[in-house]
């Protein structure tokens, strides 16, 4: 009998439900059962609940293919993107919760925008050119096609917050600012078109809360669901850091 003439399994989708908002709510796991569908992943599994069983249930999408990073949490316990995720890859009994560190607004949705904006201003995440003057008339200098893909690669990071949750260093040092900082920081160290200085890199990130608290845990290389080199880039800064620190 082939798998689609089987009759379909029922999941029980169990969640941890808890409203910050609500001075009478308390985490608690409420669990759920699905019939599965072809193909069904976790976002439709989750929406099926919202639809047929509780619609107060909380949950972010927006993609639904892995682009926004706005559905990561914690699916059996690993940091991942819940649109990406084939219910068929795991047991029947699923368990899901919100991804730790960051804030909840409720059930599986968090806020990851606040604390990757308070990043993003920490680690200067833009190019600087170290010139006031207005370029819109100037060529933009020539890159090295294999440096640009380069480049690329690590700005495909879609800010979905699993290295930092499956990091075991941010929760012993709330300033780290994780693989997802460190990888941002290779990004605009390689970038030629960005006039910082290894020095003033050092000064950001030459310390425990940046590239010398990292403790080569690896969790987040194993979580990253757009498979970024984080350790490799983590290593160079490293060789970079020690260079300027002799
Ligand atoms: Fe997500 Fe990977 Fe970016 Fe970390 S580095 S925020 S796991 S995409
Ligand atoms: Fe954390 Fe990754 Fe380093 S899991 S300790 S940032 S190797
Ligand atoms: Fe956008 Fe999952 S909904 S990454």
């Amino acid at each position: 009998m082939s798998q689609e003439e089987k009759a379909p399994r029922i999941l029980k989708i169990s969640i941890l439900r808890f409203d910050p908002h609500d001075p009478d709510d308390f985490p608690h796991m409420e669990t759920f059962e699905v019939e599965e569908a072809i193909g069904m992943t976790l976002f439709v599994a989750l929406n099926e609940i919202r639809e047929h069983h509780d619609n107060s249930l909380k949950f972010d999408f927006v993609c639904r293919a892995g682009i926004c990073g706005s559905c990561s949490m914690l699916v059996n316990g690993k940091p991942t993107l819940a649109c990406r995720t084939l219910t068929k890859k795991l047991d029947a009994h699923i368990t899901l919760a919100p991804l730790p560190l960051f804030e909840l607004i409720g059930d599986l949705s968090i806020y990851t925008g606040k604390w990757m904006r308070g990043l993003n201003e920490r680690l200067e995440t833009w190019i600087h050119n170290k010139s006031n003057e207005l370029q819109v008339d100037r060529l933009e200098e020539r890159m090295e096609p294999a440096l640009a893909d380069e480049i690329y690669e690590l700005d495909r990071c879609v800010e979905c917050g699993c290295c930092v949750a499956g990091c075991g260093t941010i929760q012993m040092r709330e300033n780290f600012v994780g693989a997802v900082g460190l990888n941002k920081v290779a990004r605009y160290h390689l970038d030629p078109r960005d006039k910082r200085t290894d020095e003033e890199f050092y000064e950001m990130i030459g310390d425990e809360d940046g590239v010398f608290g990292c403790m080569t845990l690896l969790g987040c290389e194993d979580v990253c669901p757009k498979d970024l080199p984080l350790q490799s880039k983590i290593a160079y800064l490293r060789r970079m850091m020690l260079k300027n620190a002799l």
